[in-house]
């Protein structure tokens, strides 16, 4: 009788698997959703990287992660993503030999008007969110192919969903609503996520790329982590009702954190949380139709690429995409895109 295989255990994500000798990069890793998945990933034995633009909130959040996770290994580097220029050095003080993966969490939400614009001239939230996260990924690209299978974590976002992007007017020019933009930034980042999938896949390379989100995630259902982010009862007691459809932040981590370290998460795919996509366990879902468009996909990569003045091929993809994707094998039933 051939011996059959132990079922693999399903996913919990308190107990995520170890991941001893890994090197993971968690952009915004000093605050809110970045600080959490930091710390879940620290707690696996793995090296982690925040990625911060204040070394004093970095420092805070390390020291708040080794008192939590006795032995973590964690460390920190600047990072501007706003400051697309100095990307590559920062990428240059990472000392790391490979990179397993990254995270690409740091975002920026702007509630109101006026547009901003960073020193380059970019629309703020398009810029961070979006061209940095590109312009990094193309400065990681000789650190991730060094590993054997590294993963490109993009969070994207719920708000995304009811967006569109308008690629004449990617940067807002003509008519700013600060959610709007917000918005179609986040889904920019989405159809990167997906893109790069495409074309790595096209290239051959063992590095994939999955696109996460968090649901909502507010700071009232988030645990106290001072100084780092200090909740008073008061602010629990006001959030409870919020809870019944809303999560944490440490909540809002887990999809993340399992499309870093779960072998049965694969490329190309969405995950997000289990209930109504706003809180709860991570499930792959099904991609939303309009991710799908790879029209879009393809024409925003190069724009994007030349707004960035990175390289189209950004150091890891060979040739153009291909195929289809999204499919996923969990117990969702997901697969084909819906609206
Ligand atoms: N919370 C939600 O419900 C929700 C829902 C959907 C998607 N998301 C996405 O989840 C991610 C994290 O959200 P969050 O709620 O945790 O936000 P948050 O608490 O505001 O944290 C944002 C993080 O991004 C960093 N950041 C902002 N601009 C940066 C820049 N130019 N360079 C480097 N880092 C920068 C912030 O650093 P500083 O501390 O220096 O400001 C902070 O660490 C974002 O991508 C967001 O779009 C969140």
């Amino acid at each position: 009788m051939r011996p059959t295989a132990p079922p693999s255990r399903p996913w919990d994500v308190r107990r995520p698997p170890r991941a001893e000798g890994k090197n993971f990069l968690v952009t915004g890793g000093n605050a809110g959703i970045g600080y959490f998945v930091a710390e879940q990933l620290a707690g696996t034995g793995a090296t982690v990287v925040l990625g911060s633009r204040n070394p004093a909130k970095a420092e805070a959040a390390a020291d708040s992660i080794r008192s939590r996770v006795p032995g973590a290994r964690i460390r920190h580097i600047r990072l501007d993503l706003a400051e697309l220029t100095s990307l590559r050095s920062s990428v240059e003080t990472l000392e790391v030999d490979r990179l397993d993966a990254v995270v690409h969490n740091a975002g920026v939400a702007l509630d109101d008007p006026p547009r901003r614009e960073t020193r380059d001239g970019h629309e703020l939230m398009f810029a961070t969110n979006h061209l940095g996260h590109l312009a990094l990924t193309r400065w990681l690209a000789p650190l991730l192919s060094a590993a054997a299978a590294a993963r490109i974590v993009t969070v994207g976002s719920f708000a995304a969903k009811s967006e569109r992007l308008d690629l004449d007017d990617l940067q807002s020019t003509q008519d700013y609503q600060a959610k709007r933009t917000y918005g179609r930034s986040k889904l920019a980042q989405m159809h990167f996520g997906l893109e790069l999938d495409r074309r790595l896949r096209a290239s051959g390379s063992p590095v994939t790329s999955v696109v996460v989100h968090p649901g909502g995630a507010l700071d009232s259902l988030t645990p106290s982590r001072p100084p780092v982010h200090v909740r008073t009862a008061g602010e629990r007691l006001r959030g409870l009702p919020a809870g019944l459809v809303l999560q944490g932040k440490h909540a809002g981590a887990w999809p993340a954190v399992r499309a870093v370290l779960d072998p049965q998460v694969a490329g190309g795919q969405l995950w997000g949380p289990r209930v109504f996509a706003l809180r709860g366990t991570p499930r792959c879902e099904r991609l939303w139709t309009h991710l799908a468009d790879t029209a879009v996909a393809a024409q925003l990569w190069d724009v994007s690429c030349e707004l960035a003045d990175v390289d189209p091929r950004l150091g890891l993809v060979a040739r153009e995409a291909s195929g289809t994707q999204g499919a996923c094998s969990d117990d969702s039933g997901a697969g084909a895109p819906y609206s």
